[in-house]
């Protein structure tokens, strides 16, 4: 875990970008809320907009990971005596009021973890909110309601943008999870904010979430070994082709792998597959030669559910009544002595269908593996969604050196693309 703080302490962020376009070199940078002095927050109205969406179950979250990773920023501006107007979307009401996507359980759980009065008020720019901001005190937050409740947000509606900039004249974007999305919260309201004399900075869970996604794997300490998995090629073509060039090996893992067994002319059962993509998957593996590597063995089922029988067997064993659930123990301990040798490792998407039992086995043995070799010194990097609920289940996430908050967003940024979000913050000054 050593590594993680020289990170910090370079003061400014480069990689706005993914890592595949990221020049370490660029001399422009953005504007971090670190650099910003006491005098800068002090009895200032400080706009925040951070990735509030949680799950909710019976209107209680079920989990709060992302309400604690925004605890930082939090914490830090109210207690440099800041009044926090705080800004989120939750899921995605179709742009009007829908109870069932009310931040107010958000609000409960933020005032249980932050020790600081945490209001809430149903309303997002109306008179009520006007009149929560007017009566909010330095060292308080305010919980606005769910962005996405106004039609202008997902449209970055300009009116809406400049409506929220009007409540404070500092913004910090801390919604990695949102980065990836040009919308009135998180996008517009920067120009807003700036063009009124303002500044429009990264929080600290942003700047954490672009030095590890962007910094750490644009300037890896080699070997540098990505590990993807998931269902589909498709999906993460883009990462996978903007990977290929930097990394020393590309482990392949979950439904994705049967695509690349097709294009070898393996029988894969009733596996599921992307037919479409069985001539990308070919020109991959041409091109990448032996640093992409695909799962040996498999274990199989004649169905995928909690209580299936799993077998293991070859990969040019599979039967026609087969269906792939997950990668096989051989596979297994050839990806931990990969993972072994690797001083950098990316891990995106899991081995198999790891929610149920029998096809558990693979990708929780990837999560040890990075764990261990973590422990011994490497950067692990862990993309969001699936990888990092494998992470939990395999009780490992306290050992790995980072573990996004963002899914789409850290797909995105992975694949070299620009994150709108964050391009609008204010430069770095000189
Ligand atoms: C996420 O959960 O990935 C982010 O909160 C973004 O949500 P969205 O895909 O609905 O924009």
């Amino acid at each position: 875990m050593g590594s993680r703080s020289a990170l910090w302490r370079s003061g400014t962020l480069f990689s706005f970008r993914g890592p595949s376009t990221c020049n370490p070199i660029r001399p422009m940078s953005k504007r971090l809320l670190r650099t910003l002095g006491p005098e800068q927050l002090k009895g200032r109205r400080v706009l925040v907009r951070a990735d509030l969406n949680v799950p909710l179950a019976g209107g209680v979250v079920t989990d709060d990971t992302r309400i604690r990773a925004s605890l930082p920023t939090l914490e830090h501006l109210t207690s440099h005596g800041s009044a926090v107007i705080l800004m989120s979307h939750l899921g995605r009401p179709k742009g009007g009021v829908d109870p069932t996507f009310s931040l107010a359980p958000v609000a409960d759980r933020l005032q249980e973890l932050l020790e600081v009065p945490v209001r809430f008020v149903p309303d997002t720019v109306g008179d009520a909110a006007d009149a929560a901001v007017a009566g909010l005190r330095d060292g308080e937050v305010l919980l606005l309601e769910n962005t996405r409740f106004l039609p202008g947000e997902t449209a970055n509606e300009e009116a809406l943008a400049r409506r929220l900039a009007s409540y404070g004249s500092v913004y910090v974007n801390d919604a990695f999870g949102t980065a990836h999305r040009a919308h009135a919260s998180t996008a517009g309201i920067a120009e807003a904010v700036k063009e009124n004399g303002g500044v429009a900075v990264a929080g600290f869970l942003l700047e954490r979430e672009l030095a590890f996604l962007g910094d750490a794997l644009a300037r890896p300490d080699r070997p540098y070994l990505a590990i993807m998995g998931g269902a589909k090629i498709s999906g993460k073509i883009d990462v996978v082709e903007a990977l290929l060039p930097q990394v020393d090996r590309l482990l392949i893992g979950g439904a994705m792998a049967n695509t690349f067994f097709l294009a070898l002319g393996l029988e894969v059962g009733g596996s599921l597959v992307e037919d479409d993509r069985v001539e990308m998957a070919r020109a991959l593996m041409d091109r990448a030669g032996e640093r992409l590597v695909l799962p040996v063995d498999c274990r199989v089922s004649e169905r995928i559910s909690g209580d299936a029988t799993s077998r293991a067997v070859s990969r040019a064993e599979v039967a026609p009544t087969d269906i792939i659930g997950d990668i096989g123990p051989e596979t297994e301990s050839l990806y931990r002595e990969l993972i072994q040798e690797a001083r950098t490792v990316l891990w995106n998407g899991p081995m198999g269908v790891f929610e149920l039992e029998p096809f558990a086995s693979g990708t929780l043995a990837v999560a040890r593996a990075v764990a261990d070799r973590t422990d011994q010194g490497a950067v692990s990097v862990v993309g969001g969604g699936d990888s990092a609920a494998a992470a939990e289940a395999a009780g490992v996430s306290g050992r790995l050196t980072h573990i996004s908050t963002g899914g789409g967003a850290s797909l995105e940024f992975l694949s070299g693309a620009e994150l709108p979000g964050v391009a609008v913050l204010s430069d770095e000054e000189g």
